[in-house]
């Protein structure tokens, strides 16, 4: 998981805007519980990600990653916290297989790690078979325990080879090599991988990574340019791997190709009030678009970046997405990935008008009443999840979504948080507002992925955040992994597939209800 946004760019001011708030005034049945189950087959999943859990950093020939790059520079993590040993499951992958099969999950979202496979970036500088079998004794531990893979194959770990190389993401030339990377997987994975993500969250990847600096490579450019560049990479990465199993891998492997892209849902803060419905909509745009509207929309990026190009005179050292880039990239999605976890108010800021910033054109607040976690970003918000599955499906052409993640942190405390109950009510009640958005709204969900599967690294803050179903002591060498109570209660919603009526998840769930949604103060509305 990451962080919600970034400002990314001083964005210019843009009057086409703004699509009908039509999502209602307060209701009072908003935060009611509601029982049912799932569609048959509905996927529940726990994801977790190579940096963040593996370690064995530098053994049986993998090569250097930006994160460990990043991670071994003093004052870049929290703590001088490393992923060196990270939660050992290089190691220790077969008794986290036995812990899920002991949850009753069928599917397990994890990735890749690039250069585990490729030491060097590329196929022609080198394959690690150790790096390969370490992901084929994975998935084969998996497929006999009765979970199905879903592989991410960016999850932020690039080859330092390549940031060396070519400057990372701001580099067309990492399309090329991007699809190599994925063509290999496609080919080597593809026989038992039926789910594959080609990124997760671009829009962090290209903002904390090429303009503010927090993450790796850790490239500060408040220009814009390198993260606008980063943008253009990725996407047409992107599209390339994905009409490459469309054309060459579907017929045979018949699986899946998505994306999964942070997505925050900003609520009025009077929707009565055009001024703030509109600050909310260039909210929306700003945070949530850059990588949606190209894929899932009209193939064009929202005019808040297109304004930026032209107005900031940026194009002259940007490329720009030809028409035939924009048609291989729209619609070049099987599924539409949502990591979501938390939901801000945004309200109109009149000084625009002098500014002509669209950055500043807008404020974005938290209510007093929403409980927050360890991150300072993560606000528990649950009907703001509800609210923006239904604006993918209108905004979005009704895709497929699979949530591919949502979560919880707490912090690194002693005694260590088992009864986790937060975490609990966090899962309980963003479910439920995915089971009203499919009842209700009829928005095609069809996968929910709870982050994290256990404790593990947390990018910039280290292990001080930690957002695991299981507890992960990191002083043990032996890393060993303790279910808290949130593994048991999703392991319960797997098994009931939902909140069916009568059932003991159900009352139990109508019990810790009133007291999960703080309904003695959450009842006054924001
Ligand atoms: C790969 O990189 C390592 C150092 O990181 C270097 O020693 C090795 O020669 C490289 N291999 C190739 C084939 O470039
Ligand atoms: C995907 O592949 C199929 C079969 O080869 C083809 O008919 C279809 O046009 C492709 N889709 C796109 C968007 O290229
Ligand atoms: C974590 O492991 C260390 C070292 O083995 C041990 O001293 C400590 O008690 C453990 N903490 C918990 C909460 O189990």
């Amino acid at each position: 998981m990451e962080m919600l946004f970034f400002w990314a760019f001083s964005i210019v001011l843009t009057t086409a805007c703004c699509a009908v708030y039509d999502y209602g005034a307060y209701d009072p049945t908003r935060d009611d519980f509601r029982p049912g189950t799932f569609p048959d087959g509905f996927i529940w999943s726990t994801a977790t990600a190579s940096y963040q859990i593996e370690g064995a950093w530098n053994v049986d020939g993998k090569g250097e990653s930006i994160w460990d790059r990043f991670s071994h520079t003093p004052g870049k993590v929290d703590r001088g916290d490393t992923g060196d040993v990270a939660c050992d499951s290089y190691n220790k992958y077969r008794e986290d297989v036995q812990l899920m099969k002991n949850m009753g999950l069928k599917h397990y979202r994890f990735s890749l790690s690039w250069p585990r496979i490729f030491p060097n970036g590329t196929k022609e500088d080198g394959v690690s078979q150790d790096g390969v079998n370490y992901y084929n004794r994975l998935i084969d531990e998996l497929i006999a325990n009765g979970i199905a893979p879903m592989v991410t194959l960016y999850h932020w770990d690039l080859p330092q080879a390549l940031q060396e190389k070519y400057g990372g993401w701001v580099n067309e030339a990492l399309v090329g090599h991007y699809h190599n990377y994925a063509t290999f997987a496609f080919q080597t994975f593809g026989d038992r991988v039926k789910y594959w993500i080609t990124f997760n969250e671009p829009m962090i990847v290209c903002s904390l990574g090429y303009a503010s600096g927090e993450h790796a490579p850790g490239i500060q450019d408040s220009s814009s340019v390198s993260s606008l560049r980063c943008g253009h990479t990725l996407l047409k990465a992107h599209a390339r791997a994905w009409h490459t199993y469309n054309t060459t891998f579907r017929q045979l492997q018949r699986g899946k190709v998505g994306i999964s892209l942070s997505l925050l849902w900003a609520e009025p803060r009077d929707p009565d009030l055009p001024a703030d419905v509109q600050a909310a909509n260039r909210a929306m745009q700003m945070i949530n678009e850059w990588f949606a509207r190209p894929i899932f929309g009209d193939g064009d990026y929202p005019n808040v970046i297109e304004d930026t190009v032209q107005k900031l005179k940026l194009s002259m050292e940007l490329p720009e997405l030809s028409d035939e880039d924009k048609s291989l990239i729209r619609g070049s999605a099987d599924f539409f990935g949502v990591n979501h976890y938390s939901t801000r108010i945004a309200a109109d800021k009149p000084s625009h008008i002098q500014t002509q910033s669209v950055l500043e054109s807008f404020e974005m607040t938290t209510a007093p009443e929403w409980p927050r976690g360890q991150s300072d970003w993560l606000f528990a918000v649950p009907w703001g999840l509800r609210r923006l599955l239904r604006y993918i499906k209108e905004h979005y052409g009704d895709p497929d979504v699979y949530i591919t993640e949502n979560g919880w942190s707490d912090g690194d405390v002693q005694p260590p948080i088992l009864e986790d109950t937060d975490r609990v009510c966090y899962y309980m009640t963003y479910i439920d507002e995915v089971l009203k958005a499919i009842e209700e709204d009829q928005v095609k969900v069809r996968a929910y992925t709870a982050w994290s599967f256990m404790d593990n690294f947390e990018w910039a803050r280290g292990y001080t955040e930690r957002f695991g179903l299981h507890y992960v002591n990191f002083t043990d060498p032996s890393r060993p992994r303790t279910p808290k109570q949130s593994a048991k209660f999703y392991s319960d919603i797997i098994a009931n597939n939902g909140f069916p009526e009568g059932a003991e998840i159900t009352k139990m769930v109508q019990d810790m209800w009133g007291k999960c949604r703080g309904s003695d103060t959450v009842k006054e509305e924001l």
